[in-house]
C-alpha cells in the first residue's frame, strides 16, 4: 500500500511517500523543510511563526511529491499526518491539510502519535523483493536496506526536544512507559545550554560539534570488565576542570532530569567568565555538559534492560543523531546485556521526519480491527498538544 505522510508538529514540515507490504517499507519520496533559520533569532520556536511557516510550505511540499511521482487519487491507499503531541498553531495546519485532502481523495486517515514515529523510524528500512513502482527510484534511494526488523519485547529511548523517555513495548503499539523527565526534556537542555554558551540554535548539533573540538583522547571508556564491575555505566571524563552532576544517576526509578544539570552549568559559566571568552574552555564545558546527558541516559536504559530483559533497544527522536549517544550506547549494550539487539535510525530519521509518521501509521491502520473509522477521520480527527502515547 502507498501511504502519504505529514509532519508539521514543531518546526520541521515534511512529506513523505511511503510504500509498504509485509511490514517492510520503501522510501518512494519524501521532503523536509527546516524552520531552524526563523526561529534562531528568537532562540527557540515560536509557535504563530510555526504555523506561517508550515502554512506557506506544506501546499508546496505536498504539490512537489504529487507531481514528481505523477501520484493520482487511485495511487495513495492512506494518509497518515501527526495528531500530536506538539505544538498546537503548528500540528492544525497539519491536520487539517490531511482532513481536506482525505475529505477529496475519499481515502482513510490516521493519526499518529509523535513519540510512535519516533520509536517506528527504527522499522524504516525495505524488503529487496518489495515491487517498486518505478526502478530509477531504486536507483536515487537514500536508505538501508535493514536485515531484521526489531523483535518485541522492545526497550525504546526516545530523546527529543520535548520528550525523554523510557518505553517499554510487548507488542505493537503496546506503549508501556517506564521512566520520563521531571522537567526538562535532553534536547531542551542542549537547546538551553547552548544559549547560555552562546552557541545559537538548535543546541544540540552545536553543542555537539563544540563538544568535537575537545580532544577525545581525553575521554576514556571503561573497558568491558571495568563497566561489568560498576554498579552504574558511567563514562567520565577524568580531567576536565568542570565536572557537573549526572542527575538522578543512583536513583531506583528511570526517570530523569536535566534542569538541574543546565543550572548547574549556568554557575559554572557565572563563576567563571574565561569560558566564554576561549573557544577551548567553551569546548572542554560542552563535552562534559554532553557526556553528563550521556551518562544518565544510558545508565538508566542499562539499568531497565537489566529488569525487563527486551530483545532489542530503539534509540529514536532528535537527540538521537547525536554521534556520541549512538557510539557509547551500543558499547554500554554490548558490554553489558549481550544478546539484545541495538537499533539507532538513520540520522535524517532521527529528526523530525515524514516518513516515521507514514511507517507508524501503517501499523497503527493495519492491527485496528475497525478500518473504516478511520474512512470518517476527515471529520473527526482533532490536533491535540497533548496526546496520550
Ligand atoms: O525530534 P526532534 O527533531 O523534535 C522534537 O520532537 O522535539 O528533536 C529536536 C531536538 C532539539 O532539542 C535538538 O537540539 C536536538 O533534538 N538535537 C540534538 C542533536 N541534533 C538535534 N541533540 C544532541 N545532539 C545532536 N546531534
Ligand atoms: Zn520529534
Amino acid at each position: 500500500m502507498l501511504i502519504l505522510g505529514i509532519e508539521t508538529s514543531c518546526d520541521e514540515t515534511a512529506v513523505a511517500l511511503v510504500k509498504a507490504g509485509g511490514n517492510n517499507f520503501f522510501v518512494v519520496d519524501e521532503y523536509v523543510s527546516s524552520q531552524t533559520k526563523t526561529h534562531a533569532p528568537f532562540g527557540g520556536v515560536v509557535p504563530n511563526l510555526a504555523a506561517r511557516e508550515h502554512l506557506k510550505n506544506l501546499p508546496l511540499l505536498l504539490k512537489k511529491i504529487i507531481r514528481k511521482n505523477k501520484i493520482q487519487q487511485k495511487d495513495i491507499d492512506l494518509i497518515a499526518v501527526t495528531q500530536g503531541p506538539g505544538l498546537i498553531p503548528a500540528l492544525l495546519i497539519g491536520t487539517n491539510s490531511a482532513k481536506a485532502l482525505t475529505y477529496a481523495w475519499k481515502k482513510p486517515l490516521v493519526g499518529v502519535h509523535h513519540i510512535a514515529g519516533h520509536i517506528y523510524a527504527n522499522f524504516i528500512g525495505t524488503n529487496p523483493k518489495l515491487q517498486i513502482p518505478n526502478p530509477k527510484q531504486i536507483q536515487n534511494s537514500k536508505f538501508k536496506i535493514q536485515n531484521s526488523e526489531p523483535e518485541f519485547p522492545i526497550l525504546a529511548l526516545v530523546v527529543s526536544g520535548g520528550h525523554t523517555e523510557l518505553i517499554f513495548m510487548k507488542k505493537h503499539l503496546d506503549f508501556k512507559i517506564i521512566g520520563q523527565t521531571l522537567d526538562d526534556a535532553a534536547g531542551e537542555a542542549f537547546d538551553k545550554t547552548a544559549k547560555i554558551l552562546k552557541l545559537g540554535y538548535p543546541g544540540g548539533p552545536a553543542i555537539s560539534a563544540c563538544a568535537e573540538k575537545y580532544p577525545i583522547s581525553n575521554i576514556q571508556y571503561p573497558n568491558k570488565s571495568q563497566i561489568k564491575k560498576q554498579k552504574n555505566t558511567r563514562y567520565q571524563i577524568p580531567d576536565t576542570r568542570y565536572q557537573l552532576p549526572r542527575p538522578m544517576i543512583d536513583y531506583p526509578n528511570f526517570d530523569f532530569s536535566f534542569s538541574g544539570l543546565k543550572t548547574a552549568l549556568f554557575y559554572t559559566v557565572r563563576d567563571n567568565p574565561k569560558i566564554l571568552k576561549s573557544k577551548k574552555l567553551t569546548a572542554e564545558i560542552c563535552a562534559e555538559f554532553q557526556q553528563a546527558v550521556i551518562d544518565v541516559l544510558i545508565s538508566k536504559t542499562i539499568h531497565a534492560a537489566k529488569k525487563l530483559k527486551p530483545k532489542a533497544i530503539l534509540l529514536g527522536g532528535g537527540v538521537s543523531a547525536n554521534k556520541e549517544l549512538r557510539k557509547q550506547l551500543s558499547r554500554a549494550i554490548q558490554a553489558n546485556i549481550q544478546n539484545t539487539k541495538y537499533y539507532i535510525p538513520d540520522t535524517k530519521y532521527s529528526l523530525d521526519n515524514a516518513v516515521m509518521i507514514a511507517v507508524a501509521g501503517y501499523f497503527r491502520y493495519k492491527l485496528a480491527k475497525n478500518k473504516k473509522s478511520f474512512g470518517e477521520n476527515w471529520k473527526k480527527l482533532e490536533a491535540d498538544a497533548n496526546l496520550k502515547l
